[in-house]
């Protein structure tokens, strides 16, 4: 199954991905790695495993669409066919949401619908949660709000910090995300008006 992934930061995601598909675990072509900021640490990753990378600045594009429309160029002459954004700190427009339909997925720090956008580990301890988590879902126009493919969550401590609780969703995101993007690789993960399927069940 070819993908391309997109990121915009360390890219930990991006080398669960590529570790489990050296091991034979995960059978993904990583066609290239495509990131907004050039500095991110993932494409050093990226190259290190001899992926095509791409630093495409938005800061260089007048306007989101066009930013987008760049991207969405750069992403189609590699016919991938899934996207997987891996922390990708970008909000899509919806021309480009709806391009990929079906066929991107993103990873989420909270158990969502709880928690979108930003700082999602300090918001849920100063809400005095006991339960915090990651969730993988399909892309759609509205931001974190797509179809929940799989979740995992983790406990809240008495004296869990920002920090702690990021390192423990971390773990579980890198067994997630791989997990979730096998079963697309497979054909086993669909989705069908706006609902995400294993084996066309309603997961
Ligand atoms: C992760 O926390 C992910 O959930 C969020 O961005 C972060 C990316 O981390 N969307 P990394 O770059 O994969 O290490």
């Amino acid at each position: 199954c070819s993908v391309v992934v997109l990121i915009s930061g360390s890219g930990s995601n991006l080398q669960a991905l590529i570790d489990q598909s050296l091991q034979g675990d995960l059978d993904i072509d990583i066609k290239a790695v495509i990131s907004n900021k050039a500095s991110a640490y993932g494409l050093e990753r990226a190259s290190n495993a001899d992926i095509a990378t791409h630093a495409l600045d938005h800061k260089q594009f007048e306007s989101r669409e066009a930013f987008d429309q760049a991207l969405m160029t750069l992403i189609d002459q590699y016919q991938p066919k899934l996207v997987i954004l891996a922390g990708f700190m970008r909000i899509l427009t919806e021309n480009f949401t709806r391009h990929y339909e079906g066929r991107m997925l993103n990873i989420h720090p909270s158990l969502l619908p709880k928690y979108k956008g930003l700082n999602t580990h300090q918001r849920a301890i100063d809400a005095g949660e006991t339960e915090h988590g990651v969730s993988v879902h399909f892309v759609t126009s509205e931001l974190d709000a797509g179809s929940v493919v799989l979740q995992a969550s983790a406990e809240i401590s008495s004296d869990e910090t920002a920090d702690s609780l990021a390192k423990k969703v971390h773990s579980l995101e890198h067994i997630i995300y791989p997990l979730s993007v096998k079963w697309f690789s497979l054909g086993r993960l669909t989705l069908q008006e706006g609902k995400a399927l294993l084996d066309g069940k309603p997961l």
